[in-house]
């Protein structure tokens, strides 16, 4: 069995497709869901389904020797960040290589980096008049966004689209395409 953690922040309508895509899944499991921000939906989500869940703080994330017992006793073999705010820290790049993944609304490298979250995105996409956006599956590094590209999708923005409308059909290619590319790394 291949256990993911899932870091999120927000709602995780990702993380949720992701539990429900490898529910009955025989090789990959979602063992632990981590969230920095103790009123996030997505541990409701995660009790609903039984999945173990940690909350972790800004200080708590930079304790190298704490999180990395903790994801021992797991055990963890792969992060998956779902709408994740905090920066991961370079030990924990070093400790997984190659096993982080982010998903990032937009194509990047353009509209990536600090700040290039959310509705942030998508108003940057929209105001520079882009015709088309996306979404980017790629490896983490210690830098937002930055680290190497797995997979991108793309959909058109029409002139008389709006952030929020570019918001929801991004959203829907992450739906599509998450859980699929994950399973696709997992089992190369
Ligand atoms: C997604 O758009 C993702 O690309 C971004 O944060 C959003 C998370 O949405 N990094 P949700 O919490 O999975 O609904």
């Amino acid at each position: 069995m291949k256990r993911i953690a899932i870091f999120a922040s927000g709602t995780g309508s990702n993380a949720r497709k992701i539990v429900e895509y490898f529910k009955d899944h025989p090789k990959i499991e979602v063992s632990l869901i981590v969230s920095n921000n103790k009123e996030a939906k997505v541990l409701d989500m995660a009790h609903r389904h039984n999945i173990p869940t940690m909350i972790l703080n800004k200080a708590l994330l930079k304790d190298r020797d704490y999180i990395l017992e903790k994801f021992s006793i797991f055990p963890i073999d792969f992060i998956v960040l779902a709408g994740f705010l905090l920066l991961v820290p370079k030990y924990l790049v070093d400790a997984f290589p190659k096993n982080i993944v982010n998903i990032h609304p937009a194509l990047l490298p353009k509209y990536g980096g600090k700040g290039m979250y959310g509705m942030n995105v998508h108003k940057a996409v929209k105001d520079s008049g882009e015709r088309e956006t996306g979404i980017t599956i790629h490896y983490v590094n210690e830098h937002y966004d930055e680290g190497g590209i797995i997979f991108q999708a793309s959909c058109p923005v029409l002139p008389e689209d709006s952030p929020e409308t570019i918001a929801k059909n991004v959203l829907k290619l992450e739906h599509e395409f998450f859980a699929k590319t994950i399973e696709n790394v997992l089992l190369d």
